[in-house]
């Protein structure tokens, strides 16, 4: 069943490119406030994921429409974080990688895929709020959030998290390497035509290169008091 979601649910959009730290920031926020989360961004990986095990090429359209409106993607909360199910698989090893990056902004281009999600993303949206992360929620996806934050960092910064994130996870990986495919898929995803990475006119940019994460969450969580205040929504 498809639902266009509660439209009356306050909406925090977090985007940026990859290394920003906006997951980690999305996901302490949402606890914070006992709201929803959505990590777009995985939905991108999964279908990616998906059309690369099915050998869907890029180019069929329809072959890849009707896998993104097809497959369910579940986000299921265990001790170890936030495990990625497609129909019942656990994907998250495959889905967190490297590559799975990559392919998801090769897909992530096609708008026929980009559309095939929208409404999915959009139903995400229930009470008591929902704070969303990836690339375009402020300028596409939820244009109406009450608060959009772009989160920023200089490339080299953003590799050597990404570096630190994926070594602690045990995965074998290149800091030149990681550098590389950083700036290629940040050259993908700002300069597609479809939906590009780019902050929505009225979002406030922080640029996270000399904070840590702590520091990012103050800053965040004060912007979001200052507007749930000024909008007059409570957070409950
Ligand atoms: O946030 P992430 O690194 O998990 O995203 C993986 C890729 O998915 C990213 O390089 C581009 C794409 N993506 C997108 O195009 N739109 C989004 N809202 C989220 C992700």
């Amino acid at each position: 069943m498809r639902t266009s979601g509660d439209v009356a649910a306050p909406v925090l959009a977090i985007d940026g490119p990859s290394g920003t730290g906006k997951g980690t920031i999305a996901a302490r926020v949402a606890e914070y406030l006992g709201w929803h989360t959505l990590d777009s961004g995985a939905l991108y990986r999964a279908i990616a994921f998906l059309a690369v095990e099915n050998r869907i090429d890029p180019g069929d359209t329809d072959g890849l429409e009707e896998l993104a409106k097809s497959s369910v993607v579940e986000f299921v909360v265990r001790s170890d974080g936030v495990n990625i199910l497609l129909d019942d698989r656990d994907i998250t090893d495959e889905v967190r990688s490297e590559s799975g990056g990559k392919n998801a902004s090769i897909y992530a281009k096609i708008p026929a895929v980009r559309k095939a999600l929208l409404h999915r993303q959009q139903a995400m949206r229930t009470a008591p709020g929902l704070v969303a992360d990836g690339r375009d929620m402020g300028t596409v996806v939820f244009p109406d959030a009450f608060l959009k934050v772009f989160l920023d960092a200089s490339a080299a910064v953003r590799a050597q998290r990404r570096h630190k994130q994926l070594s602690g996870k045990g995965f074998d990986v290149k800091l030149r390497a990681l550098e590389r495919e950083i700036a290629e898929r940040d050259e993908q995803d700002r300069n597609r035509a479809a939906s590009p990475l780019v902050p929505a006119a009225d979002a406030i940019v922080l640029d996270t290169s000399e904070k840590d994460i702590g520091q990012v969450f103050a800053d965040v969580m004060q912007l979001v008091d200052k507007r749930l205040a000024s909008r007059q929504i409570s957070r409950t």
